[in-house]
């Protein structure tokens, strides 16, 4: 039985991953900043860090799985959104994730064990138009990561970083920003996606026991990465022709 602690918890693939913990017998402290989660935790907020270590020290005496899970949606063309969009999701999705390692790894080095688990994104790896936030954010969880998992693997700490192409949940209701085209390319391909939540949980467990350094958990993810590895010409074609679209749907420029 693991001790787990799951941010953005109350909803999607936070809600999801919990369920799927807890059917198998793991405790889980599920933290969100909104209602709904067992702990509020704003991962944009030390204090909040501070307060979930203390109760993780009082009631568990360590942890096992910190799984960064909690996000939002942003994005828009680089002459549309603004700076402000940008400081806050990488306010959010990379420093978030950044202030749960930096919380956690003096646990897990202490115990000389922990699994670090941080929820990316295809997005991470595969860069479409018109995302520039989104994708170099997440980018930056995949490499937050990977630079982990090769400076605390002599402690016994793993590291795993997940990235799902798109899966229903409630993502798109977070999104700010001032392109409305992009606004409507995000929402259909949430919502027209097959992709439920508790399929990509139940993937991101096989992945983290399998010990994957890069869990893919759904078909579309491993063939849009792997088609960037093997084809590259291909992908940029497909990713072009994609940018079209998105500028045939309007809004080039905020002036
Ligand atoms: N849904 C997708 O298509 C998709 C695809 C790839 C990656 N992801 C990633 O999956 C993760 C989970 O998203 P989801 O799709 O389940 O969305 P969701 O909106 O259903 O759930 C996200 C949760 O994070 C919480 N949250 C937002 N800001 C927070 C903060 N500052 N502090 C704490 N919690 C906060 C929200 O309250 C919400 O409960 C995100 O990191 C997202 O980027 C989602």
């Amino acid at each position: 039985m693991s001790r787990v602690l799951v941010t953005g918890a109350a909803s999607g693939l936070g809600a999801a991953l919990t369920r799927a913990f807890r059917e198998r017998g793991d405790q889980v402290l599920a933290t969100d900043v909104a209602d709904g989660a067992d702990l509020h935790l704003d991962v944009t907020a030390d204090d909040d860090w501070t307060a979930a270590r203390e109760w993780v020290d009082e009631h568990w005496g360590g942890l096992d799985v910190l799984v960064n899970n909690a996000g939002v949606a942003g994005g828009g063309r680089i002459d549309v959104a603004g700076i402000d969009e940008w400081q806050w999701i990488v306010d959010v999705n990379l420093l978030g994730v950044v202030r749960g390692c930096r919380t956690f790894t003096p646990v897990f080095k202490r115990q000389g064990s922990g699994r670090i688990v941080n929820v990316a994104s295809l997005a991470g790896l595969v860069h479409p138009a018109g995302m520039a936030s989104y994708n170099a954010v997440k980018a930056g969880v995949v490499a937050l990561t990977e630079t982990l998992g090769h400076e605390l693997a002599a402690y016994g700490v793993t590291a795993h970083v997940v990235c799902p192409s798109y899966f229903r949940t409630h993502l798109l209701s977070s999104l700010r920003g001032a392109d409305e085209a992009l606004r409507a390319v995000m929402t259909h391909l949430v919502e027209s996606s097959p992709l439920t939540a508790d399929q990509i949980a139940s993937a991101v467990l096989a992945g983290i026991d399998a010990g994957d350094e890069v869990i893919l958990p759904d078909p579309m993810a491993r063939a849009a990465y792997g088609q960037k590895l093997r084809d590259r010409p291909a992908y940029d074609a497909q990713l072009r022709r994609q940018a079209a679209r998105l500028h045939e749907l309007g809004g080039s420029t905020a002036e």
